[in-house]
């Protein structure tokens, strides 16, 4: 069985995927058969895989000490299909108890266990097992992503399932490469810092990109040795199950990955404020992040999180307009526009207003919505009814306010959570659509006069994750880029993301930073070791 190997079985085959790219360019001929997801794939196949591979889930459970066990109270989630709002099953919900053992299970972990003091090499050599089954289970990921949350399988398969492997790669690389200084200091002694793991973490996870948001947690605190305890969202609770068997079918030792799916208000909170855990890392909305941080100053520990954005895009006079608005419209539209990073305020030079509107209206126009499991589809259903309710607010409130409403606007079909890509123009900064972290499809095109005005209205907003420029003159993108109060500027361009890039925001979008090696320093702290020099060493 492909999807989950079981526990102790041989290493499977190392399998060869292109990394970081769709499967198999069509140029180059028809993908190798080992993909069972490809652009040629019918939906229906697709659909068929992501049934088959939740058949194989044991989603009555949850993953705890390296077993799976029902929760404490037997509760369940809705497994709810975005396509139709329809429940096609149920998961395990994981209460204050389950919390508990988890929390336990990872303890015991970290204060006795193999993997804080294993061979740093050896914890990365897991890492590269894990990046491999990730690899050679792709397909069944990203067809489950699309089953979740109505990811479209495209992206699922092409971008973010292989970025999982990407990240799982890198920090697998830093595992052996985390490490203290020697210190010149006064008088017969020498002192050297060691980079210990924090200890037992909490990672607490979206349900926009889900196994992506939890690798991007886990695999920088893995390599380094601690111990981690996962409550994915609610919504999404599929991939991180998976994840589970495969971490374990990799040679994670038992209790070194919990996996707890359940409610926010319940299970998060539990953990949040867990006297057992060292470290909370939280990917989410601004709202849930205050709250999960003062939660955690229950026993004073760190915590980074992740939260909302409002993200400028400014496109200059003399840009390209094709690139900039064929960027603009992903950088708003992608995932359905449930994005941390959506670029929801597009500011516009007046000089090229206009032209820019209507490229604007023509690229949302040509947006492909449907059924996310076809790979002709660029855009499928909102994750939930509490998010298309959300949207569909925003929709109406953009026309109340006076916002002229240029490309749709409404619902898509009669069922499930399906929205327009919808541009608003001639918005003004102080309208809620201009304000607030929608969270869906929608783009709002702001215009501006000078760039100094721009950079000021770019930053007017409690948010500071990410922005973007447009423009061929140096100037201009040099003076944007130091101006701009955000964690990532991109320079005609959008949403590009590593593994090795920091990631993170100012201001209310957040405290720290995922990715990168900044990431390592949430999971290690340092100790300083000072020792006395004697006789002829120190003369
Ligand atoms: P949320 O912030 O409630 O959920 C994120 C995670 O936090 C989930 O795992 C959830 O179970 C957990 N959570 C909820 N309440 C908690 C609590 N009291 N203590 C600990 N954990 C808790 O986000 P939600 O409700 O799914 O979406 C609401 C809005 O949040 C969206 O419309 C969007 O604006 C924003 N959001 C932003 C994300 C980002 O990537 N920055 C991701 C998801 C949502
Ligand atoms: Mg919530």
């Amino acid at each position: 069985m492909r999807l989950c190997p079981s526990r102790g079985a041989a290493r499977p085959p190392a399998v060869a995927v292109p990394l970081g790219r769709p499967p198999a360019s069509r140029a180059r001929g028809p993908p190798p058969a080992r993909f069972k997801v490809t652009p040629d794939t019918p939906a229906a196949d697709a659909e068929a895989l992501a049934f088959d591979a939740l058949g194989r889930i044991p989603r009555d459970k949850l993953f705890i000490g390296g077993r799976w066990a029902p929760p404490a109270d037997g509760a369940t989630l809705p497994l709810i299909d975005p396509r139709s709002g329809r429940a096609y099953g149920a998961a395990a919900a994981a209460g204050a108890a389950d919390v508990d053992a988890a929390v336990a299970a990872a303890r015991a972990a970290f204060d006795e266990g193999p993997w804080p003091r294993m061979a740093a090499k050896e914890r990365g050599r897991v890492l590269y097992r894990l990046a491999d089954l990730v690899e050679s289970n792709a397909d069944e990921i990203a067809a489950l992503e699309t089953l979740d949350v109505g990811m479209a399988i495209s992206a699922a398969r092409g971008l973010i399932t292989p970025a999982v492997a990407d990240t799982l790669r890198y920090y697998a690389g830093w595992a052996d490469k985390v490490h203290g200084e020697t210190l010149p200091v006064d008088g017969p002694f020498w002192a050297f810092t060691l980079k210990e793991p924090i200890g037992v973490v909490g990672a607490i996870t979206p349900w926009n990109f889900p196994l992506l948001m939890a690798a991007v947690k886990l695999a920088p605190a893995l390599a380094v040795g601690c111990t981690a305890v996962l409550k994915p969202a609610e919504q999404a609770p599929l991939t991180s199950l998976l994840f589970a068997q495969l971490a374990s079918d990799a040679g994670l030792p038992p209790g070194v990955l919990n996996v707890v799916p359940g409610p926010g208000e319940t299970a998060g909170a539990a953990l949040a404020a867990h006297l057992g855990v060292d470290k909370i890392t939280f990917t989410g909305s601004t709202e849930v992040g205050r709250l999960v941080g003062r939660a955690a100053a229950s026993n004073i520990k760190p915590c980074s999180l992740e939260l909302g954005g409002k993200s400028p895009l400014i496109v200059a006079p003399g840009a390209d307009l094709g690139v900039a608005a064929a960027a603009a419209a992903d950088a708003a539209f992608f995932h359905q526009g449930q994005c941390c990073t959506a670029a929801s305020r597009v500011f516009v030079h007046a000089s090229v207003y206009d032209e820019f509107a209507a490229r604007a209206v023509e690229a949302a126009r040509a947006r492909a919505v449907g059924d996310p499991f076809s790979h002709a589809t660029q855009q499928g259903p909102q994750v939930d009814a509490a998010q298309f309710g959300k949207v569909s607010r925003y929709l109406r409130l953009g026309r109340e306010e006076g916002a002229k409403l240029a490309a749709g606007g409404e619902r898509v079909g009669t069922e499930g959570y399906f929205l327009q890509p919808t541009v608003f123009t001639g918005v003004e900064d102080s309208m809620a659509v201009a304000r607030d972290e929608i969270f869906g499809p929608v783009q709002c095109l702001l215009r501006y006069n000078t760039l100094e005005e721009a950079l000021s209205r770019a930053n007017a907003t409690p948010y500071g994750l990410a922005a973007a420029v447009f423009s061929n003159d140096l100037d201009t993108v040099n003076a944007a880029a130091r101006a701009l109060r955000v964690g990532t500027v991109w320079v005609n361009a959008y949403n590009v993301v590593s593994a090795s890039m920091p990631f993170g925001g100012f201001k209310e979008s957040g405290i720290g930073r995922d990715k990168g090696r900044e990431a390592l320093d949430n999971y290690t702290q340092v100790k300083a070791v000072a020792q006395p020099l004697r006789d002829a060493a120190w003369r």
